[in-house]
């Protein structure tokens, strides 16, 4: 059973597991714990996007080890096949993205789980194709960098998606239900932009795993983000 997901409002830092040592992934995860609120993890299915990376049975693996919300960020062009497996495995919110279609059924049926559901939108994508969505989902995962890979530079044409997002959420009502993640390249030279912007959810690969401290980075970014909620 997925855990709640909270005030949307609340700031929350996901490091990405992309980014840690996958050869140690328990140990990398163990680092963060305590400096983190949820984990995020990129699902990759090497047809959605050019990558292949992880799916249920490492979640269900590291399950044991970490009690961080799991953030299961599915780049794959058929999630539906997988949303049972992946509740299984003890994820709590599931993100698919919106230009594979099928959304409202794919989010029923990630209600239907248990999982908490979220949209995902790539930085090409007009953040309007969500809309039809928003009172169905627990979060829009808005993605400032092209899926696929870490480590590449913030895309900063999508604060403007994050301000209208927010905007629209306002005017449904539904800002207190509904979190807004941004992801890709975050890092400290971005956080005023995307947390004056409504973003509340700060993922960050790179800027704490490929860092000689990844606790202290996380850290970082919380208390950077902290002065302009
Ligand atoms: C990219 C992934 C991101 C990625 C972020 O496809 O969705 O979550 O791991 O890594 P950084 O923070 O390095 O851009
Ligand atoms: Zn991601």
């Amino acid at each position: 059973m997925a855990r709640a997901i909270g005030d949307a409002h609340s700031l929350r830092i996901a490091p990405s597991m992309l980014s840690a040592d996958f050869g140690h992934l328990a140990d990398a995860v163990s680092v963060v714990e305590g400096v983190s609120d949820w984990l995020h993890i990129d699902v990759m299915d090497g047809h959605f996007v050019p990558n292949v990376t992880i799916g249920p049975p490492v979640v269900a693996s590291l399950r044991p080890y970490s009690q961080l919300f799991f953030d299961c960020h599915l780049m794959m062009s058929d999630p539906g096949t997988y949303l049972a497996p992946f509740a299984k495995s003890g994820a709590d919110l599931v993100s698919m993205h919106v230009e594979v279609g099928d959304s409202k059924a794919l989010l029923k049926e990630a209600h239907d789980l248990s999982l908490l559901g979220g949209l995902a939108v790539n930085p090409e994508t007009p953040i309007d194709s969500v809309f039809p969505y928003l009172d169905q989902v627990e979060m829009i995962l808005v993605m400032s960098v092209h899926p696929g890979f870490a480590g590449q530079s913030f895309i900063p044409e999508v604060v403007g998606k994050v301000r209208d997002l927010v905007a629209e959420l306002d005017r449904r009502g539904l800002s207190n239900k509904v979190s807004i993640e941004i992801d890709g390249g975050i890092g400290p030279k971005v956080v005023e932009e995307v947390v004056s912007a409504g973003a509340r959810v700060l993922v960050a690969g790179s800027a704490i795993f490929s860092t000689p401290d990844p606790k202290g980075a996380a850290l970082g970014l919380r208390e950077l983000a902290t002065q302009y909620l």
